[in-house]
């Protein structure tokens, strides 16, 4: 007989039975099996029109012919197109114009990140700002040693940058270094300093750093005045750097600081354009098959360091 307490809706038992409690053998709920039939039937569709089998060398192709990578590239495309007006638009301008146009500066800038990163950030950090005493040179101050304007910047970039600045070890006595040191302290901290800046002229620094000790652009000579450091306001860095100076190669522990070229081509082109201006001569009458061999080497090309330039002029610093 069955119970009617524990089996209120006489459901048939699968026959297995424990201490006298059966096993029913209720059905699923229809939405659930029905789910079921769906999910096997989407298999089916998408196992037909999908790639689906993997096969020794590619899988079953599916009634659609899609596949990620035409996907990826369909898209891809899709962007390049968009972009294209614009990067058209932005060969055609100078740096300077791109500054003062909002849209085409948005549009420098977001498509420099990348290029910045990829080229530029193992050296001077992502945002310009590099580790502290890397020996980098920070983009996102206002100090530069070659100059802050955009196109100051762009040479910067496109020719590469190596700083002089002679070893002393073998020019000065001990007491000369240390006065030295103590003027370049001195001089940042705005104290005047008469017998450091006499030493300071007598033993030719004036040559380089400026008879203002400011620096002077042209050699990409440090400014001695302010608090941003190119290497470190530490007393007996300050002091390497006099003793060992930069980029000499007759002193084992000199400071090595080069900037890589990114464009020998540009740089020419840019110095040509310069020095065209600079003699009242109009740059479209340059014969530039008279300036450039053909196999000037070039790592990016004018439109990115042009980005770049941009890019970098916006980090906070530029002039
Ligand atoms: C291998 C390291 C390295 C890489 C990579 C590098 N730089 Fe430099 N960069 C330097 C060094 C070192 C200097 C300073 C040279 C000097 O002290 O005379 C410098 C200087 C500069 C300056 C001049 C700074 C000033 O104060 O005048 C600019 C601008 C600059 N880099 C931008 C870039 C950009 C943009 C890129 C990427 C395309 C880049 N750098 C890639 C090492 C690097
Ligand atoms: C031939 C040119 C030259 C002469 C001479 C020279 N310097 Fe320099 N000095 C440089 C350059 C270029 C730099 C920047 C190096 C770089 O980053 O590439 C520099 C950097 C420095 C720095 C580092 C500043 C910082 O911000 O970290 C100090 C300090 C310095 N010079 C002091 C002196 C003193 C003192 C003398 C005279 C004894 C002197 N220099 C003579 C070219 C010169």
């Amino acid at each position: 007989m069955a119970d009617n307490k524990n089996n209120p809706n006489q459901v048939s038992d699968t026959g297995h039975e424990w201490d006298g409690i059966k096993e029913l053998n209720n059905p699923c709920p229809r939405w659930w099996l029905n789910s079921l039939w769906l999910s096997g039937l989407l298999v089916i569709v998408y196992f037909i029109l999908y790639p689906s089998l993997p096969l020794v060398n590619e899988s079953t192709k599916g009634l659609l012919g899609w596949t990620m990578i035409k996907e990826y590239k369909e898209d891809l495309a899709k962007v390049e197109a968009k972009r294209a007006p614009f990067e058209d638009k932005l060969a055609a301008m100078t740096a300077e114009e791109i500054l003062a146009d909002q849209e085409m500066l948005n549009y420098a800038i977001g498509s420099s990140k990348v290029l910045f990163g990829d080229n530029c950030a193992a050296c001077h950090g992502t945002g310009g700002a590099p580790a502290e005493g890397a020996g980098y040179p920070n983009l996102s101050d206002d100090d530069w040693l070659f100059g802050g304007s955009v196109n100051d910047i762009m040479m910067s970039i496109a020719k590469g940058r190596a700083g002089m600045m002679p070893a002393h070890e073998k020019l000065l006595n001990t007491d000369e270094v240390d006065q030295l040191v103590k003027f370049v302290v001195d001089s940042s901290n705005g104290i005047q300093n008469e017998a450091g800046m006499a030493l300071y002229t007598s033993k030719g620094c004036f040559a380089c750093h400026g008879a203002d000790a400011k620096g002077i652009k042209a050699m990409g000579s440090a400014n001695l005045t302010d608090k941003i450091w190119r290497f470190s306001g530490d007393e007996d860095q300050i002091r390497h750097t006099i003793l060992h100076g930069v980029n000499d190669a007759s002193d084992p522990q000199t400071r090595v600081a080069v900037m890589p070229q990114w464009s020998e081509k540009l740089a020419i082109m840019l110095q040509v354009r310069a020095d065209a201006i600079a003699d009242d001569e109009d740059p479209n009458d340059i014969d530039w098959s008279d300036e450039l061999e053909g196999d000037e080497g070039e790592r990016l090309t004018e439109t990115e360091i042009k980005k770049l330039a941009v890019y970098v002029h916006q980090f906070g610093g530029g002039q």
